[in-house]
């Protein structure tokens, strides 16, 4: 880890408290002049850091800044031996992280980013990946039959729909895999695997995670009515860190439980699906009234007969 990641930690973690810098170089073992540069340096990027000669340095507002040994920090309590990698850019989380999983990275590999420049969505489409979002993939290696995958994307939807509810943002699920807030999309969820077809079994698993939390001022011009991000809705600036350790916190805990549905529950109550009128890609259309146990959407339609869709997309018509 960097000096500047470390400093930019203990500054954090200090909470609103004043770190001296004196005790800053005793700790890292650097100069006082060593942690002054590191200082300007993350004033650069945009840390409001107030220095007083007699208390040292404090930061005025948790900074949008990455900072590895701070997330470590959080995460401290957890079980799992999370190996995260962090880039400021990179083309896809999932797509590196499959190739990792392929070469045997372990489960709770997690890679993240700030910005994505292929970022991937569900059924080959893109995913706008630009600064002000957190993108993010987690390898598991979890004995599953291929037919959960489904369960797999809706029950990370209600990990992410909890972590930002601890912040105090209140999503609405739209099946299958984003959050909206307001009616526009906040994040999208694409999970893939590799599939072991000795044992007909997932042999790895990507979850990829993708949420807005700052207005793009490069929106195109098309996502516009369709897509928005947690700021501009909220007024909220989410700290990244700690939002990607409240979803590992929560994958955990669901990827501990025993009994398969219980996130359902909670996908049902934050549905914006449910009692809506829906066309699924092949033209089908119905009233959305349930859920099956593995989160498949279970559509009336207009004869009164009822399916389960369990593959592409459902669109809301009213
Ligand atoms: C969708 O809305 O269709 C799913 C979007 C999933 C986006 C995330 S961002 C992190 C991870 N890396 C990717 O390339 N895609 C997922």
């Amino acid at each position: 880890m960097t000096l500047k990641d470390k400093v930019l930690a203990e500054l954090m973690l200090a909470d609103g408290d004043y770190c001296s810098g004196e005790r800053l170089a005793e700790k890292f073992s650097v100069t006082r002049a060593a942690v002054w540069k590191v200082m300007e340096q993350l004033k650069a990027q945009g840390c409001q850091i107030d220095a007083v000669t007699s208390k040292g340095y404090l930061l005025k507002e948790i900074p949008d800044l990455y900072s590895q040994t701070y997330l470590l920090s959080l995460l401290q309590d957890t079980k799992s031996n999370w190996q995260i990698q962090h880039f400021d850019e990179i083309d896809s989380t999932n797509a590196l992280a499959k190739k990792l999983a392929f070469r045997g990275a372990p489960q709770g590999t997690v890679i993240t980013a700030d910005v994505q420049t292929a970022g991937r969505g569900r059924l080959g489409k893109s995913f706008h990946s630009p600064q002000g979002g957190l993108y993010l993939s987690v390898i598991g290696r979890p004995v599953l039959a291929i037919s959960s995958m489904m369960s797999v994307t809706a029950c990370t939807a209600v990990v992410v729909h909890q972590a930002l509810q601890a912040f105090g943002v209140e999503t609405e699920i739209k099946w299958v895999n984003d959050l909206f807030l307001n009616g526009k999309k906040i994040c999208g969820i694409l999970s893939e695997g590799g599939f072991n077809a000795e044992f007909l079994k997932m042999d790895y698993l990507v979850i990829g995670i993708g949420i807005n939390l700052r207005p793009d001022p490069h929106l195109p011009e098309e996502l516009k009515p369709i897509v928005t991000d947690v700021q501009t809705e909220t007024g909220m600036k989410i700290n990244k860190c700690q939002l990607i350790a409240e979803i590992l916190r929560n994958l955990e805990t669901y990827s501990g439980t025993e009994d398969g549905t219980e996130y359902l529950k909670i996908y049902t109550e934050h549905s914006c699906t449910l009692g809506h009128r829906v066309r699924t890609d092949t033209g089908l259309e119905g009233l959305a009234v349930g859920f099956a146990d593995d989160a498949g959407l279970q559509i009336r339609l207009e004869d009164g007969s009822e399916m389960i869709l369990r593959t592409g997309s459902a669109q809301i018509i009213d």
